[in-house]
């Protein structure tokens, strides 16, 4: 009977596991990707405390497909690579790295957030992710603004 009971528990652990973080992997490689864009958010901007500093986007080339496309196929991968950004003399230059935010396209694993798993790791450490299965708060609930562009803000340039 404990056994039984035990067992149950586990499975039920289990679930909870796995519905509350389907888990996205550190996107090794992608300083070799597309670059998509970059960006500078200054103090004043409105999102300066979370995302302030300089940042590049980077596709994977299935994301690169679905900018060009506007559709995402699985495996697609956007990476938001933010860094402090430093002023010296008249130059903006570019510092340590502050997180790494990651989007992996999956519709059915990540089918709670828009098809999209998220994660950030701070300081670009792979082995800190922080997100986790805080997705829908912490990322999903701005980009939900941007359904009608597949959850999306940016567009790719030339
Ligand atoms: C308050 C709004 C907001 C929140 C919260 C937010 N983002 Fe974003 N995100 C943006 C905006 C705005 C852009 C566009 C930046 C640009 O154009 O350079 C963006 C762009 C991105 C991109 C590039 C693809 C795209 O949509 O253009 C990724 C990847 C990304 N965010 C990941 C994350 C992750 C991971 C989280 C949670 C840790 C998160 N974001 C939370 C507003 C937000």
């Amino acid at each position: 009977m404990r056994k039984l009971f035990l067992g149950f528990l586990g499975t039920l652990v289990l679930a909870a596991q796995a519905s509350e973080s389907p888990g996205v992997a550190y996107p090794e490689g992608y300083r070799d990707w597309r670059h998509v864009k970059s960006m500078e958010l200054k103090p004043g901007h409105a999102l300066y405390e979370s995302f302030g500093g300089i940042h590049h986007l980077y596709a994977n080339p299935k994301a690169v497909k679905g900018y060009r496309t506007g559709r995402f196929q699985d495996g697609a991968v956007i990476v938001f690579d933010l860094l402090e950004a430093k002023s010296e003399g008249n130059a903006m230059t570019e510092g340590g790295r502050k997180v790494l935010g990651v989007m992996v396209r999956d519709s059915r694993r990540h089918a709670a957030t828009g098809g999209w798993g998220f994660e950030a790791f701070a300081g670009g450490d792979p082995g800190k992710p922080v997100v986790g299965g805080n997705a829908a708060k912490a990322c999903f609930e701005c980009h939900a603004a941007r359904k009608a562009g597949n959850y999306l803000f940016s567009s790719l340039r030339d």
